[in-house]
């Protein structure tokens, strides 16, 4: 089920334009990535680019044995790559059960674990908002429907880009506790995007920063939970926030 995820010298952009430059990591199977820097450093671009939603100019994405930046999007999302983007794209109009079943997927080959019947298993609240509308549901309930909908495809790879954002400390933990649980007991990998990165370095393994769109800092988390103090140097922040 688990794959490693590996980038070689990727630079990518808009058009024209290059935000990322030279992005080189690799993760093994199941780890789980804190992806952090200031705003604008390029954190949603990398996670885009990683989708196949930018401009890439130069560069390799390898999950497992399988070429990501020869791919169209689509099929980097059936190869295993769950994406959570920022805006928590579900559909609005229909229900969550709809939502849910509307892209679940069964890859060949590989077992099926993730049913609409588990998200609601892993997000009880969810269950008892099953014939609730998109755009009825809280922000936090639409993040744990953003969630869900990248599990019925049967990922890999999680990769959620600020998925606390916004959200009441009570959902915050609903979520840092399921994401744990898929990261620990399920064995997907993820990559998680935070501005506030105390939240997330208890359940990561390694740390990537960027800075202009640079990888200014890969290592592992441990020592960063133990002082978070070159965290405050490069995000700019008290390591309270
Ligand atoms: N659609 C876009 N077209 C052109 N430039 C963009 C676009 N989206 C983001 N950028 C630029 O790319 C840079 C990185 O942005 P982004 O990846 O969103 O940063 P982050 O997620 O770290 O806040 C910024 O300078 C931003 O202005
Ligand atoms: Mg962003």
């Amino acid at each position: 089920m688990a794959e490693a995820l590996r980038v070689n010298g990727l630079h990518a952009g808009y058009g024209e334009a290059v935000v990322l430059q030279a992005i080189d990591f690799s993760l093994a199977a199941g780890q789980t990535l804190a992806l952090l820097g200031r705003n604008g450093t390029g954190k949603t671009t990398l996670i885009d680019t990683l989708m196949g939603v930018t401009t890439q100019h130069q560069g390799e994405i390898w999950l497992g044995d399988q070429a990501l930046h020869r791919m169209a999007a689509p099929a980097r999302a059936l190869a295993g790559m769950g994406w959570v983007p920022q805006e928590r794209n579900i559909f609005r109009s229909l229900t969550v059960d709809e939502n849910l079943s509307a892209v679940h997927h069964q890859p060949e080959g590989r077992a099926a674990r993730w049913t609409p019947q588990r998200v609601y298993e892993l997000f009880p609240r969810l269950a008892e908002r099953r014939d609730n509308l998109g755009h009825q549901l809280s922000g936090g309930e639409q993040q744990m429907l953003a969630v869900g909908r990248a599990l019925v495809l049967n990922p890999h790879w999680l990769l959620l880009d600020e998925p606390l954002e916004g959200l009441a400390p009570i959902i915050v933990e609903e979520l840092l506790r399921a994401i744990a649980r898929l990261t620990r007991e399920e064995g997907l990998g993820a990559i998680i995007v935070e501005q506030h990165p105390q939240a997330i370095l208890a359940i990561s393994d390694r740390v990537l920063v960027l800075e202009g769109g640079r990888v200014v800092h890969d290592g592992e988390a441990a020592p960063l939970r133990a002082d978070a103090a070159p965290l405050a140097r490069w995000l700019g922040v008290g390591p309270k926030d």
